[in-house]
Order: structure tokens, then sequence, then C-alpha cells
């Protein structure tokens, strides 16, 4: 049956399994750029990376039906793995060079729409069916409506701050587009490329 640690064990802990994975690869994959002195190839991975999410768009686009074509399920996948896979090579191409502002804000708001994204995918649907299942069983128990609040309070908390994680997910987006487009368009001018 359900306890309070539950949802923590069942739901959050996947979450940062998958958040820490994020990290360590990173860590990981820059300490082997370093130690092949490949570094080089870290400052192109933000091309590839870019591209992935890019790519990922197009479950966004099929969405909202501006495509028709695709099945939304598998897209909804894709989107899954190539923005986390994207983030991966975004971070291994920000590495631990601090020269400017912009990028590192730019990867600051991706830091913020990946774990966004992690909350609705991860977290939200069976948290909120958690919560629904413990209101009932301390129902059924025959405690009373404000005892049954009283017990769910922390489960409830943690809820809502997830919904309003999941909102941040979409202006989150198009303040991480504008700032990461304003570092590759300076980077392309001074590469001569635009
Ligand atoms: C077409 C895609 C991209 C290209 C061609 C590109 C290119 C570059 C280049 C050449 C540098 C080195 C600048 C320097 O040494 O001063 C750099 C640094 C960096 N980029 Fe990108 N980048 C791209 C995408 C991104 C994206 C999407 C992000 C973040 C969301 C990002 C975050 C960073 C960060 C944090 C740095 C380190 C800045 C620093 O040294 O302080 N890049 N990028």
């Amino acid at each position: 049956m359900h306890d309070t640690s539950s949802l923590w064990r069942q739901h959050v802990l996947p979450f940062t399994l998958l958040l820490g994975l994020l990290a360590v690869a990173t860590i990981a994959g820059d300490y082997l750029l370093h130690r092949l002195n490949l570094v080089w190839v870290g400052r192109y991975l933000g091309i590839p990376g870019t591209l992935l999410i890019i790519g990922s768009l197009v479950y966004s686009l099929r969405k909202r039906k501006y495509i028709t074509a695709g099945n939304p399920k598998t897209l909804l996948t894709l989107h899954e793995v190539g923005t986390w896979l994207g983030s991966l090579m975004v971070l291994l191409h920000a590495g631990i060079h601090f020269n400017a502002i912009l990028p590192w804000l730019a990867t600051v708001a991706m830091g913020v729409n990946v774990i966004s994204g992690m909350v609705g995918k991860l977290l939200l649907k069976r948290s909120r069916e958690h919560v629904l299942g413990q209101r009932e069983h301390y129902q059924l128990r025959g405690l009373s409506k404000a005892e049954v609040e009283r017990a769910v309070f922390w489960d409830a908390v943690t809820l809502d701050a997830m919904n309003k994680w999941r909102k941040v997910h979409i202006p989150i987006f198009i303040v991480f587009a504008v700032l990461s487009l304003g570092h590759i368009i300076s980077i392309f001018l001074f590469w001569g490329w635009i």
C-alpha cells in the first residue's frame, strides 16, 4: 500500500536518476574529450546538438497540427530522446569554458527546459494518480475531509510544484531559442559564415 515516501521512491527517484545520468555523461564526456586532446570536437558538438534539438521539434509541429504525417507517439519518443541527447551534446560543447555570458544564459535556459520537460514526462501523470489514489485510500478508511487533506498535504504540495514546472516548458523554450540564436549568429558572424 502507499506510504508517504512512495511518491519519492516511485516517481521522483527515476527522474533524479535520468537527470543525474545527464550530469554524469556530461562530466565523463568532457573529461574524455580533454584527456584525448579532442576539445575542438566539443566546440563543434554545438552544431549536431542544435540540429538534433531542432529535429525533435517535429513532434511539436505534429501536436499542433502544422503537419499531419507521422505517429504522434513515435514522434514524442523521438522528441524526448532527441532533446536529451541534443542537450548532452550542447553541454559537452559548453564544457567548462567561461568567456561569454550570452551562451551561458542560453545553457541555463536549456537546463530549465530539459528539467521542465522531464517533470511533465516522468512525474506529473503518475504523481497525480498517486495523490488521487491516496485520497481515496484515506477516505475509504473513514477519515474526515480535513484529515484526508492533512494526510496528503506534502504530496499535494509536491504535485502543485510539478504542475508549475510543466507550465514553464514552452515559455522557457522561447527564451532558450532566442538566446541560442543570438549566440549562434554572433559565432557565425565571427567565422564569416554570414
Ligand atoms: C549551431 C550551433 C552552435 C555553434 C556553431 C556554436 C559555436 C560555439 C563556439 C565557436 C564557441 C566558442 C566561443 C569561444 O571560444 O569564445 C561556443 C561556446 C559556447 N557555446 Fe556554442 N554554438 C552553438 C550552439 C550552442 C547552443 C545551442 C548553446 C546553449 C544552449 C551553446 C552554448 C555555448 C556555451 C555555454 C559556450 C561557452 C562560452 C564560453 O566560453 O564562455 N552553443 N559555441
